[in-house]
């Protein structure tokens, strides 16, 4: 029989890149959608080892409800692919307070219920029969390094690290991996969704560098990494013996590792504020 996955997101992007390498490999996918006209295409493509979940993450009744399908289904999961998020921009100052409790319940605060809702399949159960399953969530260097403008999703990436650091910690009696994949900038939709989006701050002191974001995000995911850096890397965290904790996707992994944990806060400030003022990016990398 089948292993089985559960993947929040599977619409498109990472999560359904890694719906389509890891149902080729073999496992049957439970891949979490928003919409009924999703969860048909994805079932016409995929007619067999595929189950769609009809649910959004900040509704956690609809989420209780879909997963139902899984627990009837399955004994145990091989993994649980936490990777259904957004990226809300703007500066901090000016963010409303449901701007960022929803960037928060979207990236941070659903991860921990939904995770917390299928451990049990994951094996948490001492001396349990069956082999752990392991959690994979889907971070970002915006989990290392902090960028303005995009500060309420770097908070959340950051506090998605603390996360899996933790569960890491205390899963570790039922022999659960629990692993963070940090990707930069990857070629998804989640760019195009955040264009045109800076008017909101039109009055505000940043405008002056926020009016450049469109370009930016143009050039940013025009130079992006194939999605298929992601979802092999997943299938690879699935599948080893040994996975590391944190795997970071960049193309320039050594300048990104130096600038993220070595190089001096002051240091760091200036070059973020060089680039943002002297060029046409708005992230550092
Ligand atoms: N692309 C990058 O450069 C990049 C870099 C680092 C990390 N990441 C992370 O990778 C993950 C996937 O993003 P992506 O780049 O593949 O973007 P994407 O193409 O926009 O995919 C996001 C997925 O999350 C789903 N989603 C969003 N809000 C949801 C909600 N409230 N409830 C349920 N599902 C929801 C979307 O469903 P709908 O289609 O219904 O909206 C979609 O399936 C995210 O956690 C993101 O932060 C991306």
């Amino acid at each position: 029989m089948a292993k089985n996955i559960v993947i929040t997101g599977v619409s498109s992007g990472i999560g359904r890149a890694s719906l389509d390498l890891l149902h080729e490999k073999g496992y049957h996918i439970f891949g979490s959608v928003r919409n009924q006209a999703d969860a048909d295409k994805l079932s016409k493509i995929y007619p067999d080892r595929f189950t769609p979940l009809l649910f959004d993450v900040q509704n956690h009744d609809e989420v209780v409800k879909a997963s139902k399908v899984v627990f009837e289904h399955c004994e145990t999961l091989a993994g649980l692919i936490n990777n259904a998020g957004i990226a809300i921009p703007g500066p901090l100052e000016h963010l409303s307070e449901k701007q960022f409790e929803k960037q928060l319940d979207v990236n941070v605060k659903s991860i921990r219920r939904i995770t917390n809702l299928f451990l049990p399949l994951l094996g948490a159960k001492l001396n349990a029969s069956k082999p752990p399953g392991r959690i994979i969530n889907i971070s970002s260097v915006s989990g290392l390094f902090n960028s303005p403008y995009n500060g309420a999703y770097s908070i959340s990436k950051h506090a998605l690290e603390s996360m899996t650091d933790v569960y890491r910690r205390e899963l570790r009696r039922y022999g659960i991996k629990v692993i963070a994949l940090e990707p930069g900038p990857i070629k998804t939709e989640i760019w195009k969704k955040n264009l045109n989006k800076m008017d909101e701050f039109k009055d505000s002191d940043y405008y002056e560098v926020l009016q450049k974001a469109d370009k930016i995000i143009e050039k940013t995911e025009h130079n992006a990494l194939p999605v298929e850096n992601v979802s092999r890397l997943i299938a690879k965290c699935m599948t080893i013996s040994r996975p590391k904790t944190r795997y970071i996707v960049h193309k320039n992994k050594f300048v990104f590792r130096l600038m993220a944990y070595y190089l001096p806060d002051k240091f760091s400030d200036w070059l973020v504020h060089k680039t943002l003022t002297s060029s046409n990016r708005h992230r550092p990398f």
